[in-house]
């Protein structure tokens, strides 16, 4: 191994250490991480707003995947991005739409919201 294959290494294994453990605590790093609902079905809370399985675990959906690029923060760029490409940001879609909510804060919407990871449009129920 060379001495940057070394590096990448402990960085990827830092990186893990770091910033991948647990699940349920996420969702009030995100604005309204606890307000969303199912696509399917708007009498199920989706618990797992990065997962595919709206209980939370297994697989991560596109803003599942794009969050933990993120560490696992609400950053600009997270809240700009549109995961699950319905045409809205994930800042419209969880009532933050000028990007400007962070932890502890009251989100500027709490209502019209719709999921970061799931294109409601497209989606199979
Ligand atoms: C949601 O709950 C209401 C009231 O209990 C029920 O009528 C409706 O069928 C439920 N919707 C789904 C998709 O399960």
């Amino acid at each position: 191994m060379t001495t940057v294959q070394i590096l990448s290494a402990l960085v990827a294994v830092a990186t893990f250490t770091l910033c991948v453990q647990g699940h349920p605590e996420y969702i009030a790093l995100i604005p309204n991480g606890l307000n969303l609902v199912d696509p399917c079905n708007p009498n199920i809370t989706a618990h797992g707003v990065g997962h595919i399985n709206p209980d939370g675990a297994g697989p991560l959906n596109p803003f599942g995947m794009d969050f933990v690029a993120e560490c696992r923060k609400w950053t600009q760029e997270l809240c700009q991005k549109d995961s699950d490409g319905d045409g809205l940001t994930n800042g419209q879609e969880l009532g933050d739409p000028d990007c400007v909510w962070s932890i502890g804060l009251t989100p500027a919407l709490s209502t019209g919201l719709s999921h970061p990871g799931v294109n409601e449009k497209t989606v199979q129920c």
